[in-house]
This record gives C-alpha cells, sequence and structure tokens, in this order.
C-alpha cells in the first residue's frame, strides 16, 4: 500500500515538462558507508552556498561513533541524506546535513528519512529532545517551526579575502590576555551557568547546538578555541573550525562575550591560527584547496557568529585589516528544538 504518492511537474532536460510521480515507498532508506561519498556529493553541489562540509569531512562523519548518517535511494541511485548526533549526553538527538536532489524536493522523501532515522533511536529513552539548525531565511524554518521552539538565534557577519593576504604584522594581541582553554577549564565555564556569555544556557559550536552541559566540552575541543577573562566584562570564549569547500576555505568562528577588546584579541588570535595553519601545512592549502580552485588564488570565507547586539566591534576590526564585510544572504542562524517524537 502507498503511504504517500506526489505528483510533481518538472522540466527535463531538454526544457519540455515531464509528468513524475514518486511514491515514498519506493524510496530505500538506509545507512550510508565510506563508498557511497560520490553518491552523497553529487546530491547537490550548492548546499549552504557553496560551504558545503559533507565533502571535506565525509569520512569523519561516516566513522564518527557519535554520529549515524542515512541515504535515501529511489531505483539505487542516492537522492537525500542526513544525519544524526547525540548530544547533551545523549538527551538531544540532532538532525544535521540534510539535503534532497533538486529534482525530488517537495515529494516527501526528506520526511520519510527523518522518520527512519528516528525509528531507528525509538528505543533510546535517553533522547528528550530533538534539535535542528538552519538560517533565518531557509524555507525548511516553515515547515519543520509549527510545533518547534526557537531557543537561540545569532547573528551572521560574512568576510571573504584572499587566504595569502591575511596582515600578519598587523594581528597585534595588544596585551590581551589570550588562553587556549584545557578540557577542564571547558568543563568549569560549561557548569557556572554563565548566563551573561550563554543565555538560556545554550551555545552553537561549528553549527552544532549545544547545552551548557560539561558532557560537550568533547566536542568543542577539537575546535580552535580561546578564552579571555581579565575581568567579568572581558570573559570572552570563542571557537574556529575551518574546511576546504567550493568556494574556497571556510572558517566558523563562533564567539560569545561582547567586550570590544576581547572582540579584537579574538579575531586577531583566530585570524594568526588560520595564518599559521596555511604556513605549517603547505600542502593541505595547496593541494585540497588550490587545486580544487584550479590554481586561482584561494578566498577564506569566514563566517562570524555572534550574539544579537555585537556588531561594530568585529565590522571595525575586520575593516581595518582591510576585510570590509561582504553581502551575505544569511543574517541568522537559529536552533529549533522540540520534544523527542518517538516514531
Ligand atoms: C530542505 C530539504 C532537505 C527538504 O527535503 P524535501 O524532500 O524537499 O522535504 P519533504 O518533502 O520531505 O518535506 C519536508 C519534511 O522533512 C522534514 N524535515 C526536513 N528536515 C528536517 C529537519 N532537519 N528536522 C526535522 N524535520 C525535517 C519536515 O518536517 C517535513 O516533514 P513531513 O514530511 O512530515 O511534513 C530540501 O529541500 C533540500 O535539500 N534543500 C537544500 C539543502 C538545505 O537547505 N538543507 C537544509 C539545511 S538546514
Amino acid at each position: 500500500m502507498l503511504t504517500r504518492k506526489v505528483l510533481k511537474l518538472i522540466s527535463s532536460r531538454r526544457g519540455c515538462q515531464r509528468l513524475f510521480f514518486i511514491k515514498t515507498a519506493s524510496v530505500n532508506c538506509r545507512r550510508a558507508i565510506l563508498e557511497d561519498f560520490a553518491g552523497v556529493v553529487n546530491i547537490n553541489p550548492n548546499v549552504l552556498r557553496g560551504r558545503d562540509y559533507v565533502p571535506a569531512r565525509y569520512d569523519r562523519i561516516i566513522t564518527d561513533p557519535n554520529m549515524s548518517a542515512y541515504v535515501a535511494e529511489v531505483d539505487n541511485k542516492i537522492v537525500a541524506f542526513a544525519c544524526a548526533r547525540l548530544l547533551d549526553g545523549g538527551r538531544t538527538f540532532l538532525l544535521l546535513s540534510g539535503r534532497v536532489h533538486v529534482s525530488y524536493q517537495g515529494q516527501g522523501i526528506m520526511g520519510k528519512l527523518v522518520r527512519h532515522i528516528k525509528g531507528r533511536h525509538s528505543n533510546n529513552s535517553n533522547i528528550l529532545y530533538e534539535s535542528f539548525v538552519t538560517d533565518g531565511g531557509n524555507p525548511l524554518l516553515s515547515q519543520v517551526s509549527q510545533n518547534s521552539s526557537e531557543v537561540l538565534t545569532r547573528r551572521v557577519h560574512c568576510f571573504a579575502f584572499p587566504l595569502h593576504d591575511i596582515p600578519l604584522d598587523a594581528l597585534k594581541l595588544h596585551g590581551t590576555q589570550i588562553s587556549t582553554p584545557t578540557q577542564e577549564h571547558l568543563e568549569k565555564l560549561m557548569s557556572e551557568n554563565n548566563c551573561r556569555l550563554f543565555p538560556g544556557g545554550r551555545l552553537i559550536v561549528d553549527w552544532i547546538p549545544l547545552r551548557t552541559d560539561p558532557q560537550n566540552v568533547p566536542l568543542m575541543i577539537k575546535t580552535t578555541h580561546f578564552h579571555t577573562d581579565k575581568s567579568p566584562e572581558q570573559d570572552c570564549l570563542s571557537f574556529g573550525s575551518s574546511y576546504p569547500c567550493n568556494i574556497g576555505l571556510a572558517y566558523n568562528l563562533d564567539i560569545y562575550g561582547n567586550h570590544p577588546e576581547s572582540l579584537r584579541a579574538h579575531l586577531h588570535a583566530h585570524l594568526l591560527k588560520i595564518a599559521h595553519n596555511v604556513q605549517r601545512s603547505r600542502e593541505y592549502c595547496c593541494d585540497v584547496v588550490d587545486k580544487a580552485h584550479g590554481g586561482n588564488p584561494v578566498n577564506v570565507h569566514l563566517l562570524v557568529y555572534t550574539c544579537m547586539t555585537v556588531d561594530t566591534a568585529i565590522l571595525q576590526t575586520l575593516h581595518k585589516l582591510g576585510f570590509p564585510q561582504m553581502e551575505y544572504p544569511v543574517k541568522t542562524q537559529i536552533v529549533m528544538e522540540k520534544s523527542f517524537e518517538k516514531e
């Protein structure tokens, strides 16, 4: 019996109209494996406006014991992909990296894949919440938001500049004491219930929405992280993660805190880190990034995520370094959450 039957009109390659009947009963959902790499990256090369992290991190996604990745196939062709990850000590089920081939969108395929993935977790009685992160303009938001609540909204600032243009001499820390917190230090910061830094006890690190739970620290420790705490006002914590993608070297910088001097020091420290990594690993940049761009100069595509009130300090700092803010369609990053509904 058909569970769902959807009629869709799409344009064929020849430009004429064709009728497609996609029956979700004929969609096969299964665990993704390393060998599915090509099928998965070919689903949609424009996810996240060319900033997709899945191609660069596919092996890690498949082999990470805390993640489970799934594909949906129609006629043995991979048409959709999504992953699940448990967070907050297993209390929260996060769905991420979802995408459906453009010819199959709007036909219930992601809905079927999501139900399949949740079904695989239905015996886990520890799971209380399900969440996902998206951007303010994503159409998915209106689809999923009816029974979910917005639990965190962050501002997105975009800067793009050539990798080799980072002005090392200008990146002075101006005496600001900046440190790389240890695991124990991060655990302490997470258990302190610091509402000024983390309103509602929430944060996002590299697009992963988290509660300020010390059990999430192993995930934070994998990033480039800095802390300043000369005084309570100057308290600032930041996390940076990079990966090569279609539009260059993507760098996600999540900053918590709003003291202008601290913000400047954190930005400088992350830019130094990017430049240092480039120098230290020419192979990484030249082979993976430069080659992927046919020898053209590689851009750093920096997205800085801050609380909604932070603006001028970030903009001024990067402007002074010669990196003006870029117009970018994504202005906000939003975490949605609801009670975990078993399938
Ligand atoms: C967004 C996208 C994945 C939706 O896929 P789709 O097959 O067109 O979606 P469907 O027809 O199944 O309708 C959406 C369904 O998926 C569910 N869904 C999709 N993503 C979800 C998520 N992250 N969490 C929970 N549910 C989700 C919706 O609730 C809805 O469920 P329903 O069938 O029970 O109503 C697809 O349009 C796409 O690939 N877009 C480009 C990539 C992208 O923007 N990804 C999302 C980044 S946040």
